[in-house]
């Protein structure tokens, strides 16, 4: 098949996505309300939409900081390897944190980040992904708060890529692959 033809269906519109986070950040902002700083991670590249407006909606003291997970690369397939590309830059040991991801999929990059996060002790450490795709699931782990539960598609918009593009729609859609 011919990968570089696609089209994209919508699935979740972008006031959807924004109704969502608005409850996500209120859940989160309850749940952390005696905090005095938390530190919100979000994973690289995927979750920069997402954390930029759920920030925004978070009644809370935070800090903001960013890591990079090994990703998909080109392809639509976990690699189920994943290395740190880039880490956080803040100390995390006794502080709140927040890991912010686009999707848990396989769940190899959650299970592995939260694990080489644990061992600087933080005093609590938590998951917020927007999406969750339970199906695909190969290791233990779920977030402690998810946007949207979907179907084993492949999806790209509202910061997820399919091979770099696509990041930009302001809301999710499936991918579709069409023949010539
Ligand atoms: P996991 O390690 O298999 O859970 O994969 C998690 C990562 O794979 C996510 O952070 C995404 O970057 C990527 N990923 C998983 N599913 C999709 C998808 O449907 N579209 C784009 N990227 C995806
Ligand atoms: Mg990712």
């Amino acid at each position: 098949m011919d990968h570089s033809n696609y089209v994209i269906d919508e699935m979740i519109s972008a006031k959807a996505i924004a109704a969502r986070v608005e409850t996500l950040a209120k859940d989160i902002s309850a749940y952390f309300a005696d905090t005095d700083k938390l530190v919100v991670i979000g994973l690289l590249r995927g979750s920069f939409m997402f954390i930029a407006d759920l920030v925004r909606e978070l009644d809370l003291p935070c800090e903001i900081d960013f890591l990079e997970a090994s990703s998909y690369g080109n392809s639509t397939e976990s690699s189920r390897e994943v290395r740190i590309l880039k880490d956080i830059r803040g100390e995390i040991e006794g502080r709140d944190v927040l890991l912010v991801e686009d999707i848990i999929d396989t769940g190899y990059t959650m299970k592995q980040v939260t694990e080489m996060l644990r061992t600087r002790n933080p005093k609590r450490m938590k998951i917020c992904a927007l999406l969750d795709k339970p199906s695909r699931r190969e290791v233990d782990i779920t977030a402690d708060w998810t946007g949207f539960e979907i179907p084993d598609k492949f999806v790209v918009g509202y910061g997820i890529d399919y091979a770099q593009r696509n990041r930009n729609l302001d809301h999710i859609g499936a991918v579709r692959f069409v023949g010539d």
